[in-house]
Order: structure tokens, then sequence, then C-alpha cells
């Protein structure tokens, strides 16, 4: 497929470290035959699910640097697309999103952080693009049937809420939509959902479908109604590679989630790989990253698969990783509307391993170029085959618009590797460029950014404050924030916990649980609300919190929860139900199968009572206003040694949270 410009030949480099001598090979970089695909932007995930969670509890100027590494052009990442989650009161892999419905005539547009999110990066950079894509939903789309396809216009009435809410409450313009992540379409669906947007004022909204495996492809094909409706097709982890369907369809093709894996010098070997060859291998013009940024527990599922971390806000520590980097290496230099050159003439592989990327607006020319070996750049998914990179001379032949420039700036990147020290971004002397040529000597594991442009900076805030665990002694009354916020560092996995109003001037502001039922589930969603917080190595802890439960529900306050995300259902710890009823019970799990002690508590529906669990050493004890519930001596020791706080609800109920207290942790 690749054409191949000039002849091999061979050059002597002198003797530099190791490298004595190494073939070099000529790559041609044409536009007189045409341009490739449109480029279509590199972009980050916040969602699919609460990835940024702890990032709006950040404090300034903290939070703000965070935002300016992520979207500022010519500063850091200077992302092109951010995607976000619309948040359905289900699990979607580090936690719950609310919903802007939890029940059919609910409708509210101030929950979460992704409208706040979404502002904030438009702020820095008002032409970056905007892309939503529901998870799970609550359970009334599609009427308790566990999917959003048997009520189609339901549904569909259900996301153009959300697009108007967007529009007219926050003005923000989705640029893209898709339909369902990683789970299943319908043609139906699809095709109603691209008339509905059509008749109501978004024709601008392009759908992208399916957020899934290839099989659209084959659909696609069959019926041209669909066909004309989905604007591109979106893969996930696709390894850079597309099937034959998929290249037959002639659509617009991205990964539209991919990377996925830990941000250190591996994850950014990763990421630099694939960011080429996405578009080498597989024709793909969009790059977008699961996730964002890592801003939720370390100890949760894929701890640190974001582009940087921020996973302190107690602290305010923060940490700019290589992926970073990688990313402005593309970003600062280049603009969705940009065109690819063709693969063989201006992209394609090295000779020796590695690949280049070319891309133009027309005036100015950019091109990446990355070495990564097999061991320093795999990602977490899918398996990557082996292959193998060696030092290169390459020249580059710039033929057409290009061919009389005289210099290209550059900047460079050489993640370390087994104790060696890494360079980031690194701006180079110029290269000058002779009669549209100019020679590079590439060793493994190297990044460059060759450009036309005049811009390009590392951007640099002072060092953020020092890392610091989560306080041992913390209180929170929930009266300082927003209504519909969430409190901070609480992280939902399983229903929804909003502050409210109590509607009683001794606890005001409160904390509340407020999804109404299971939810049409992502993953497997626990059948109790619960929300976690504090430090998961923490063994020993007590603390207490005031709760108002329904008659006919409860409360659970819950130590040593061992797992969050998509396993948060079956963690296991001490939980302590107290039933509105007067009734208690202890268990180990957070089904609540496992039942070690039971009886009466002085607990009375709607009133206020203060519930304290401990445990120390192998004790745990349980009391309510003061007065001891339950003494369980010598707990088993199979049972988890440390976890997570956790405060919950037995059912999809109301109950209300206020005075949280953490007296002792370690
Ligand atoms: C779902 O419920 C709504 C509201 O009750 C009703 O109008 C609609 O007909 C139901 N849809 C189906 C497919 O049962
Ligand atoms: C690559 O994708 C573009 C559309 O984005 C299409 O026009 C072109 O034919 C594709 N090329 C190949 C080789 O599949
Ligand atoms: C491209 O180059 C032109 C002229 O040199 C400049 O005005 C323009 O801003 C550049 N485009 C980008 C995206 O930097
Ligand atoms: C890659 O990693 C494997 C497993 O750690 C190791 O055996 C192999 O030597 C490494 N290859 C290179 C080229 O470093
Ligand atoms: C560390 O750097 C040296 C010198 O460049 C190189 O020979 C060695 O392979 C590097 N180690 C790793 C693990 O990449
Ligand atoms: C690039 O290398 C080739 C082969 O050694 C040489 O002929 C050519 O002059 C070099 N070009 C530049 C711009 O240095
Ligand atoms: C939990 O505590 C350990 C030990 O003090 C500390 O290393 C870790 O950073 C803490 N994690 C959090 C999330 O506070
Ligand atoms: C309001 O809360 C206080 C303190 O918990 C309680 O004593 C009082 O009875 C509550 N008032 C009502 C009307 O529930
Ligand atoms: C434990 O107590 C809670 C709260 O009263 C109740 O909902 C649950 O059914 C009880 N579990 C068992 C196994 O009795
Ligand atoms: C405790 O559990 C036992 C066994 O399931 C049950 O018979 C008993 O009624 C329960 N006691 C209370 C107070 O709920």
């Amino acid at each position: 497929m690749e054409k191949k410009f000039g002849i091999l030949f061979t050059v002597s480099l002198w003797c530099l470290a190791a490298v004595c001598s190494a073939s070099g090979s000529s790559y041609l970089v044409d536009d007189s035959g045409g341009l490739g695909p449109r480029f279509d932007g590199i972009g980050g995930l916040s969602g699919g699910g609460a990835t940024s969670r702890l990032l709006v509890s950040y404090p300034d100027p903290e939070r703000s640097q965070i935002l300016d590494y992520l979207f500022s052009p010519n500063f850091g990442a200077a992302l092109h697309i951010l995607k976000v989650e619309i948040g359905g009161d289900a699990q979607s892999t580090e936690g719950t999103e609310p919903s802007h419905m939890h029940s059919p005539d609910d409708e509210n547009y101030q929950r979460g952080y992704e409208w706040w999110l979404m502002k904030e990066a438009k702020k820095r950079n008002p032409n970056i693009k905007l892309y939503a894509l529901p998870w799970g939903w609550p359970g009334w789309v599609g009427n308790y049937t566990n999917s959003p396809y048997t009520d189609i216009k339901q549904t569909i009435g259900y996301v153009m809420k959300w697009l108007q809410g967007a529009r007219t409450v926050h003005g923000l313009t989705m640029d893209y939509l898709g339909i369902w992540n990683e789970k299943s379409y319908t043609k139906d669906y699809i095709k109603l959902l691209r008339k509905t947007l059509d008749s109501s004022g978004f024709q601008n909204v392009q759908l992208v479908a399916s957020d899934g495996k290839f099989e659209i492809s084959y659909d696609i094909l069959t019926d041209p109604e669909l066909a004309a409706a989905v604007s591109i097709l979106g893969f996930h982890y696709p390894g850079t590679y597309v099937t034959k369907y998929t290249t037959e369809t002639r659509k617009t093709l991205w990964s539209s989630e991919d990377y996925s894996t830990k941000n250190d010098n591996v994850g950014a070997g990763c990421w630099a790989r694939i960011l080429n060859q996405n578009y080498v291998n597989g024709n793909m013009t969009s790059t977008i990253s699961w996730n964002l940024i890592a801003s939720y527990y370390g100890s949760m599922p894929f701890g640190r698969c974001g582009l940087m971390t921020a996973e302190e806000p107690w602290s305010g520590n923060y940490a700019v990783e290589g992926p970073i980097w990688v990313t402005a290496h593309t970003t600062q230099f280049t603009l969705p509307g940009w065109k690819y050159y063709l693969r063989g003439s201006g992209a394609g592989h090295l000779d020796l391993g590695g690949s280049y990327v070319s891309l133009t607006d027309g005036k100015n020319f950019t091109i990446v170029i990355e070495t990564m070996t097999h061991n320093h750049s795999q990602c977490i998914r899918p398996s990557l085959p082996p292959y193998t990179v060696r030092a290169q001379t390459a020249t580059f032949d710039l033929k057409g618009m290009f061919n009389s420039i005289k210099s290209l700036n550059v900047f460079y990147s050489k993640p370390g590797y087994g104790g060696n020290s890494s360079v980031y971004f690194m701006n180079k002397s110029p290269v000058q460029v002779v009669n549209g040529q100019f020679n590079l000597t590439l060793y493994p594991d190297e990044i460059y950014t060759l450009t036309t442009q005049a811009v390009g900076m590392k951007g640099k805030y002072p060092d953020p404050p020092q890392t610091k665990p989560f306080p041992t002694k913390y209180t929170d009354n929930f009266d300082e924030y927003p209504i519909y916020s969430e409190a901070s560092y609480f992280t939902d996995q399983a229903g929804c916990f909003e502050i409210r109003n109590s509607g009683n001037i001794s606890h005001n502001l409160v904390m509340q649980q407020v999804a109404t039922s299971f939810p049409v589930n992502w993953c497997n969603d626990a059948h109790h609300p619960i929300s976690v917080i504090g430090n998961h190595t923490w063994r020993d802890v007590s603390f207490s919190i005031d709760v108002h439960v329904l008659p006919s529900s409860g409360a659970i306050l819950a130590l040593r929860v061992d797992a969050g995300g998509c396993g948060a259902a079956g963690s296991e710890g001490i939980y302590f139900w107290l039933g509105g009823s007067g009734k208690y019970n202890v268990t180990t799990d957070m089904e609540g199968k496992s039942v070690v002690m039971n009886g009466t508590a002085p607990i009375i529906g709607n009133t206020w009572a203060t519930v304290q669990l401990t445990v120390v050493g192998g004790e745990a004890k349980g009391s309510v206003n003061g007065v001891e519930v339950f003494d369980w001596v010598n707990i088993p020791t199979v049972l988890p040694h440390h976890g997570w706080i956790a405060i919950g609800t037995p059912d999809y109920s109301a109950a209300q949270f206020d005075n949280f207290a953490i007296h002792s942790a370690s």
C-alpha cells in the first residue's frame, strides 16, 4: 500500500555510544497527489465514570493550574476534544454520575461536575469540541426493563433534555453525541435520534456510533439510511487497526476511547505510539484518552489511568505526567480541520521501527515521529504483537507546498526507563532543510515534532503542595456546598448522594441519597446505594454521622469497604444496617447476605439520630445516640483488613446524612 520514495540507502554514522552504524531510509512527504482525511483532534474523556470526581474539590490555584495543563492552548495537553459522560445514576467504572432526571418528573442541570468541567474547558479554549455519551440510565428510562430501547421515544426524549439543558442553562453546544457506551445499539434508535436532532435545532450535532467494537461497520454497509444517520464510526481500544468492512464504509473513523494505561513512562510510550499509529494503521482521525485525568482514589480500579493525576484534593498535590507532553507533541502544533498527509506520502512506518505522521492546514506543516519500543509502549489492551526498533537515520523529502522551507522547529521527548532520566517536550535547535530535505538520526524510544509553527510551550507552574494522606480527623456538616452538588471526597459507588436542603433549621444542608431506582446498568451496580470516603489502607477507624431515615427504609454505615468501581457490589467489610423500623443488623458483605448480628436499635423513622461505628483491633462496635447497639469481639481475620469508610441506604430511597466526623483512623 505504501509508496516508498527513492531507493533504500545505507549511511555510516560516526560511532555514537554503542551505535556505530545505522541504515537510513528516505521518506516522501508530498501533497501534490492530494491530501488525506481531515484530522479531527486529540481528546480526553471525563466520566465513564466519575473519573474527575476529586478534581472539582481541589483548592485554587491548584485546580485552575490543572485545568490549564489539560485545556489551555499552547501550555500543556492543549486538548482538542472533551468527551463527557451523560450521568445515569449508575456505576460506570470509578463510581456513579448523577442523572439530570432521577425520575420521569425530575429535571435538573446543576448536578455533578461535567457541566462545570465543560465550561472551564471552553473558557480556556472556546474552540474545544464537546462529545457526550451515556453509560447507564436511570431505571425509569425504558420503563424498568433494564434496556434503553424498550421505548426509544422516551429514551431519545431523555437525551434531548440533556442537550437542551446543556444549551439553555449552560450555553454549551455538543459537537458529537454517542449512543450507549460499549453496549448494544439498535438501528431504529440511531435513525430516530438523528431525525429528532434534525427537527429540534441540533442538525450540527454529529452522531458517533457505536463506541464499541466493529459490528456497526457491517450495518453501515448494508443500511444506507443508517449510514446517512451516522457521521463517525467510533471504536474502543482498536489496537491501531480496523477491519476490512470498516474500511469499506469510507466513513470517518475514530478511536473514540483508547489508552487506559497507567500514566508512567510506559503509558506515555503507549500514548505516543497509538496517537500516530491509529492513523498510520487504521486511518483513524481522532484518538480519545480514557481517561482525561486520574481524579479518583488511586485504590479504585484503573488507578492513575489518565493523562495526569490529581487524586489528593485535601493536599492540593497533583502530578503532570508524561502523557500530557506526549499529547502536546501533536496538539500544540495542529488543530481539528487540518489534513493528514496520505499514507505513503507523508505518513507511514519507519523501516527500522516507529512511525511518522504529517499534517497541514495548507499554510503550516507539522510532522510527528515516534520510535517507541515494544516493551516501553504497551497499553493495557489489546496485547501488542512483538516488533523491534533500532537506531536509524531517516531522510525526509518534502515535495509540493513545503518544498522551499528552510528550517523546522523541533520538540523532543525521550521517556526514561530502567532508572534513566526522562526528557519531555524539549525545544531543540531547528533542523535545517536543504532542497526540501532533512535528515534525522533516531534512537529507540524517542518522540519528535518538527513544525513550521513558531508556537510550542512547556507550561509550568510552581510545584504543587506536598502529597499528604487523607486526614485521620475530619468533619463535614455539608453546609458549605451549592445545592445539588456532591460533598467533597465522597465518591458514590451506587445510587447518588447530593447536597439538599433538609427543611430543618438545625440541620440546614445535608447529604441525601436521591437515585430513585436500580439503574439500567452499565456494569454490576450494587442494590444498595453507597458512597465511600477516606483511605483504603485504613484498618482501625471510628466515625459518626447523623442520619434521618424513612420508616420503611434505613441507613448503612460501613468500614473496611474493600472494593469500589464495578467491583463495589461484591465488596466486603463491616456493614451496620439500621432500619427506620427500629431494627439493625451487621453484615460482612455489601449485598447484605452474610448477617453476623441483628436485633433492635433506637432508630425512629423521620427522626434524626447520631450513629457511630468503630473498628479497633479485633473489635467492632456500633451505637445510636451514644447507646451501644452491638459489640462484636474477635471479628474473624477472614474479613478485609482495611478499606474505605462508607455510608449508604438499604434500597433506592431517600435518606439524609449530616455532621460527618472521622474521630480516629489508622
Ligand atoms: C412507558 O411508560 C410511558 C409512561 O408511563 C408510557 O407512555 C409508554 O407507553 C410506556 N412504553 C412502553 C413501550 O411500554
Ligand atoms: C481514510 O478515511 C477517509 C475518510 O476519513 C477516506 O476518505 C479514505 O478513503 C480512507 N482511506 C483508506 C485508505 O481507507
Ligand atoms: C498557520 O500559519 C499562518 C501564517 O503563517 C498563521 O497566521 C496561522 O495562525 C497558522 N495556523 C495555526 C493553526 O497556527
Ligand atoms: C522486554 O521485556 C521482557 C520481559 O520483561 C524481557 O524479557 C525482554 O528482554 C525485554 N526486551 C527488551 C528489548 O528490552
Ligand atoms: C538507559 O540508557 C542507556 C544509555 O542511553 C541505554 O543504553 C539503556 O538501554 C537505557 N535503559 C533502558 C532500560 O532503556
Ligand atoms: C541527508 O543524508 C544524505 C545521505 O547521507 C545526504 O546525501 C544529504 O545531503 C543529507 N541531507 C541533509 C539536508 O543534510
Ligand atoms: C493512605 O495512607 C497511606 C499511609 O499513610 C498513604 O501512603 C496514602 O497516600 C494514603 N492514601 C490516601 C488516598 O490518602
Ligand atoms: C430538627 O432537628 C433537630 C436536631 O436533630 C431535632 O431536635 C428537631 O426535632 C428537628 N425538627 C423537626 C421538625 O424534625
Ligand atoms: C438488615 O437491616 C436492613 C435495615 O433494616 C434491612 O433492610 C435488611 O433487610 C436487613 N437484612 C437482613 C438480612 O435482615
Ligand atoms: C434476627 O435474625 C433471626 C434469624 O433470621 C430472626 O429470626 C430474628 O427475627 C431477627 N431479629 C430481629 C430483631 O430482626
